[in-house]
Order: structure tokens, then C-alpha cells, then sequence
């Protein structure tokens, strides 16, 4: 405990979660029960039907809300039905700015859900403020920052991005499901709202599917209170306790999690069959310092291209043994995956296509030298770069 009130791990074990009151059980119960007794007609304890209101659900959006620093925070089915909660407090017609590099089921989302029902929008390297003030229109009300980007890694000055935004009117939203509350708090950094897949690091296992919304502002968070509601887009009490349970121990996953991915970085960094590594902790990386400033760690997820081409690429996600091959991320287990037939395969044909040379890896937390042994072998499996044949053994 310091003056300002509790840390983060000590909000993260305890905030939203005292002894339960009728037993005294530490752990949160899971409640099941759809609907509450009533003393009188519209006379409860706070709760009347789980859609509207759930006590483990509550325990959730309260721990959250706190670890993001916002006033209120709202638990969704999964990450999409968390951003789908937020497009819906815009007025039609409104024009959105996008990263070039936004995850593609958002893209996906926004331009094919919303697109046709009235609503534009332009993708754009929010990381270049020339190229966001031309792209910005009169009908501009919302900036959807990705930060760090899914999955180029770059980074965008969120701080930067939330005063011009502001300035003329429109809302910042931050997905923040890459790097997690614990490494970066776009709400301080004046942000609107902090939007999450709680399927990734914040559930942390690969064992639920959820989303996530935190807000500054009480009157915003009133309007996304009807949406959750009224919509009804809510993760059932069994999934809002798993991602509880992963909140306790997010800090000390996360430093793991940087830790083995920058030991990564570095590897892939110094390797001949790799042309470039995308991972903010790098020197290199054109967000290297802005990443320092903002983030108090770099994450672990890293990016690379492979030097040979797409199928090199190919080879090198089929042959790890450690890393497992498969979609999403932020888990205990290291994940491999090839962005443009998988995660991003909805992007295809698009402004936001991912180059096919890119290999996304999000780092777990099992031994460092498992991890580097692992991905060692299967980059010397790849054939060799044309300039290199005949060099080495
Ligand atoms: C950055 C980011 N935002 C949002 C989502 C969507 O979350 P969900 O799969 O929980 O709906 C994902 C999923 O991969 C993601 O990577």
C-alpha cells in the first residue's frame, strides 16, 4: 500500500473480490443463478437478472475497471462483442480512422458490419500524424488505436493521438489486449476508452473467450452500460471468473512474458535466415523509445520476416516444437502462426494485407533456453537464402 492506494498486483488479487459475505470463501463464487429473489416488487440486493447484472461478473468489471484505472468497466462475450459495444455509441454515419495494421477481425468488423449500415472509414499509419490529419473529415469521430499494432508491432503515440482527436471532437479508443494494464494505461494517457480481448493475457490459460471495456468518463460509461444490457453481448459467470483468476496473476506472467520474448528477439535479431525482427524492446525498432516512454515493458509478442520468402515462412511456423501452431495469443504456451493465412486472412485484397513473409510469435512463459533451442531448429531447417548457397556447412 502506498498514499496512492494500493498496487497493482494487490488491486489485480483483491479489488472488486472481498471474502464472500455469506460464507467467507476467499475465492469469488461462481454465481449460476439467472435470476434473484425480489423482497417486493423492484425491491432486490442489487441484482434482478444476469443479463443486466451478475455478482461474478461484477467482481470482474470492478477488478478490471481498477487495473485500467477507469471509473467503470464492462465485461463482453469476447473481444469483438467488446469493440461491437463501443462502434455503437457513434452516431451514423460517422467516419473512423484505423491502423493499417489493425487486427483484422476489427477491420472486419468495421468495414463490413459497419460499413454497410452507413458508417466509413479510413486506415491509416496513426504512428504518421501528417497522414492522420489528411485523412481526417469533417465526419470523424472516433480514432481506434491498436498499440502495439496485431500484428506489425509498430507503436502509436497514444498521448498524442487522445489531444488531437479531442481537439476536434472525436472520441480515442485503445485496443489494449497486446500489452495488458499491467505495461501500458492508455486511460492515464487520456484515451477515452481501453477496449480488450480478455481471451489473450488477461485469461492468460487459452481456456476462455471474453472482452472488455474500461472508461474515464461516467456519462460514456452510462451509454455503454444501456449497450451491454440492451445488446446483451455478456460472458456467462464461469468465463468472467476464469479471467478473474487470470488477473491475479498478470503481473508476474507479464514480466516472464517480456522477458523471454526480448532473450527471442535478440535470437531472431542476429539470425542469417531472418531479414527483420518487429519487437519494441529492439533499439532498432522505430518505437523503440516511444515504447520506453509509454510501456514499462516491451511485451512478448514478437514479429519477423523470414528472409526466403513465404515459403520459408511456412517452413519455419510448421517447424517448431515447442511453439505450437495456432491462432491468438498471450497465453502460457508459445504460439506460432503465419499472419496472412491465419489471423489476417480476413485482410487479404485489403489496404491492411500482411506481408506472407511474416511469422507473429507470441512468447510464453516456459524456459527461455527451450524457447531459443526451438526456434533455432526450425530456422535451420529452412533452405537456404539464394545469396548464401554453398556458404557454411
Ligand atoms: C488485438 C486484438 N483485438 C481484438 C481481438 C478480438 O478478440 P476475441 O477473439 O476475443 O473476440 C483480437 C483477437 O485476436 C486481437 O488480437
Amino acid at each position: 500500500m502506498t498514499d496512492a492506494g494500493p498496487g497493482f498486483e494487490t488491486r489485480a488479487i483483491h479489488a472488486g473480490q472481498p471474502p464472500d459475505a455469506a460464507t467467507g470463501a476467499v475465492v469469488t463464487p461462481v454465481h449460476l443463478a439467472t435470476t434473484f429473489a425480489q423482497s417486493a416488487p423492484g425491491e432486490h440486493q442489487g441484482y434482478e437478472y444476469s443479463r443486466s447484472a451478475n455478482p461474478t461478473r461484477t467482481a470482474l468489471e470492478a477488478c478490471l475497471a481498477s487495473l485500467e484505472g477507469g471509473t467503470r468497466g464492462f465485461a463482453f462475450a469476447s473481444g469483438m462483442a467488446a469493440e461491437d459495444g463501443v462502434l455503437r455509441l457513434l452516431p451514423p454515419g460517422s467516419h473512423i480512422l484505423l491502423p493499417a495494421d489493425a487486427y483484422g477481425g476489427t477491420y472486419r468488423l468495421i468495414a463490413r458490419v459497419y460499413g454497410p449500415a452507413g458508417y466509413s472509414f479510413t486506415a491509416v499509419d496513426l504512428a504518421d500524424s501528417g497522414a492522420v490529419e489528411s485523412a481526417w473529415r469533417d465526419e470523424t469521430r472516433l480514432v481506434w488505436v491498436e498499440t502495439p499494432t496485431n500484428p506489425m508491432l509498430t507503436i502509436v503515440d497514444i498521448a498524442a493521438v487522445a489531444a488531437m482527436a479531442h481537439q476536434r471532437g472525436a472520441l480515442c479508443v485503445v485496443d489494449n489486449t497486446f500489452a495488458t494494464p499491467y505495461l501500458q494505461r492508455p486511460l492515464e494517457l487520456g484515451a477515452d476508452a481501453v477496449v480488450h480481448s480478455t481471451t489473450k493475457y488477461l485469461g492468460g490459460h487459452s481456456d476462455v473467450v471474453g472482452g472488455f471495456v474500461a472508461l474515464a468518463d461516467p456519462e460514456l460509461a452510462q451509454r455503454l452500460a444501456f449497450v451491454q444490457n440492451a445488446v446483451g453481448a455478456v460472458p456467462g459467470p464461469v468465463d468472467c471468473y476464469l479471467v478473474l483468476r487470470g488477473l491475479k496473476t498478470l503481473a508476474v506472467r507479464m514480466e516472464r512474458h517480456c522477458a523471454n520474448a526480448s532473450a527471442v528477439a535478440r535470437l531472431l535479431a542476429a539470425h542469417p535466415a531472418v531479414e527483420l525482427v518487429l519487437f519494441p524492446g529492439l533499439e532498432s525498432h522505430p518505437g523503440h523509445a516511444l515504447a520506453a516512454r509509454q510501456m514499462r515493458g516491451p511485451g512478448g509478442m514478437v514479429s519477423f520476416l523470414v528472409r526466403g520468402g513465404e515459403a520459408d515462412a511456412l517452413a519455419v511456423v510448421a517447424g517448431t516444437r515447442v511453439f505450437t501452431l495456432a491462432e491468438s495469443l498471450g497465453a502460457v504456451e508459445s504460439l506460432i502462426e503465419h499472419p496472412a493465412r491465419m489471423t489476417h486472412a480476413s485482410a487479404a485484397g485489403s489496404p491492411l494485407e500482411v506481408d506472407p513473409r511474416l511469422v507473429r510469435l507470441s512468447v510464453g512463459i516456459e524456459t527461455e533456453s527451450d524457447l531459443l533451442a526451438d526456434l533455432e531448429q526450425a530456422l535451420e531447417g529452412l533452405p537456404a537464402p539464394p545469396h548464401a548457397k554453398g556458404q557454411g556447412p
